[in-house]
């Protein structure tokens, strides 16, 4: 479960640098620096899982990723694609800390409350966002507000880099 994880991780990095490279192509220069950040966090929680799995004895496995073409219709579309990844991720660590309550594994346990955690705010911002999106509509100027605000906005856990 914890090689899903793996590459469900790999996976959300990819698919970020896939949204950012179609905003930066989109005249959306704020909205790809937020998400090359997002990837590189993502890629963070991959390398958090691998030096886990690998410490704790067992094979982190490095999986092949393809994302296939990403194209949008609208800034909107993006985060929606975002929050519906992210609930996907939510699900997928549940299950996972589930297992570890059946298995007794408080090890692994312990460690998973970090994603808990972070799986909380990265919601919470991909909501608030969304909502954002909603209220402008198709407003060019609050689009290009919206789109150099975002730009500064620190997508959370980047601050939180982690270091297991
Ligand atoms: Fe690492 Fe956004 O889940």
């Amino acid at each position: 479960m914890l090689n899903k994880q793996i590459e469900l991780e790999a996976n959300s990095s990819h698919l970020y640098l896939a949204m950012a490279c179609w905003a930066e192509c989109n005249g959306y220069g704020g909205t790809a620096n937020f998400l090359y950040r997002h990837s590189d966090e993502e890629r963070m929680h991959m390398l958090k899982l691998v030096k886990f799995v690998n410490e704790r004895g067992g094979k982190a496995i490095i999986p092949n990723l393809s994302v296939g073409k990403v194209s949008f219709s609208s800034l909107k579309a993006v985060f929606e694609k975002l929050l519906e990844h992210e609930m996907g991720v939510t699900n997928s660590i549940n299950e996972v800390v589930f297992r570890c309550l059946e298995e007794k594994d408080y090890t692994t346990h312990a460690f998973m409350q970090w994603y808990v955690t972070e799986q909380l705010e990265e919601e919470a911002l991909a909501r608030n966002v969304l909502d954002k999106l909603k209220l402008i509509d198709n407003d060019k100027g609050g689009l290009y507000l919206f789109d150099r605000d975002l730009a500064n906005i620190q997508a959370d856990s980047v601050a939180n880099t982690p270091t297991a």
